[in-house]
């Protein structure tokens, strides 16, 4: 069936909640960088992709019904071309409350001291390359990294057509998407996880209590 949904926003945008949320409204497996940990595979595959060497992307996301998050999101042109009934979802928000979340986390996490060659070496240097080539080559530095993400945003409103693009901010709840999807709205809460909180203790930045 493809792909119902290419999320073209960057990670800090409430990705992870996007994740689950269309997972229950479609009923279906959402690929976000969670999938990615600790599986060689798609580590290299991204790895590739990063360096400039896409791989059939509907085989590689085959099961799949929705995508978010780096690193898919680096590559949402292609994807919406592989996928041209998908709506294109743009979680965004404002460039300080971005970089103030992403420098926190996802940019501050030391993703060990993996041995050279060891899965979690391998998705280091696949995250750092990811950044470098499709992000900017500066995404430690603030000025250059929120820079990079307005620009990003920008291609997207530029490229996709009006009425296929969702444009979504975290706190948009499920309306935006269940208008985009023709489906209804669930009665329960929409989910807000993966706080800067939370990704700063499950990722070992911060000790609990
Ligand atoms: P903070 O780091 O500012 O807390 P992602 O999952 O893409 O990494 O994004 C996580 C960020 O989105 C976190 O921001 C989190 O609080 C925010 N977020 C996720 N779901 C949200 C919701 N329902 N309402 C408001 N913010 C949300």
């Amino acid at each position: 069936m493809g792909l119902q949904v290419v999320g073209a926003g960057l990670g800090r945008t409430g990705t992870l909640s996007l994740k689950q949320a269309l997972e229950q409204l479609l009923d279906g497996p959402c690929y976000h960088m969670m999938e990615v940990f600790g599986k060689r595979d798609a580590i290299d595959t991204w790895q590739r992709a990063a360096e400039g060497e896409s791989p059939d992307w509907n085989t590689f996301l085959d099961g799949y019904v929705a995508t978010v998050d780096w690193p898919a999101a680096a590559f949402w042109d292609e994807l919406a071309e592989a996928n041209p009934d998908a709506v294109v979802l743009l979680s965004t928000r404002d460039a300080d409350g971005w970089w103030r979340s992403a420098s926190n986390t996802i940019f501050a996490v030391r993703l060990g001291d993996g041995e050279p060659g060891s899965d979690l070496d391998a998705h280091r240097v696949m995250a750092e390359t990811l950044f470098r080539n499709t992000f900017t080559a500066s995404w430690q530095e603030e000025g250059a990294a929120k820079a990079a993400f307005l620009a990003h945003n920008d291609r997207v409103r530029a490229a996709v057509p009006a009425e296929r693009l969702v444009e979504y901010h975290p706190g948009d709840g499920w309306g935006p998407l269940c208008d985009a999807l023709g489906v209804p709205e669930p009665a329960e809460p929409y989910p807000h996880v993966n706080t800067t909180e939370d990704f700063r203790l499950m990722a070992g930045l911060d000790e609990p209590g």
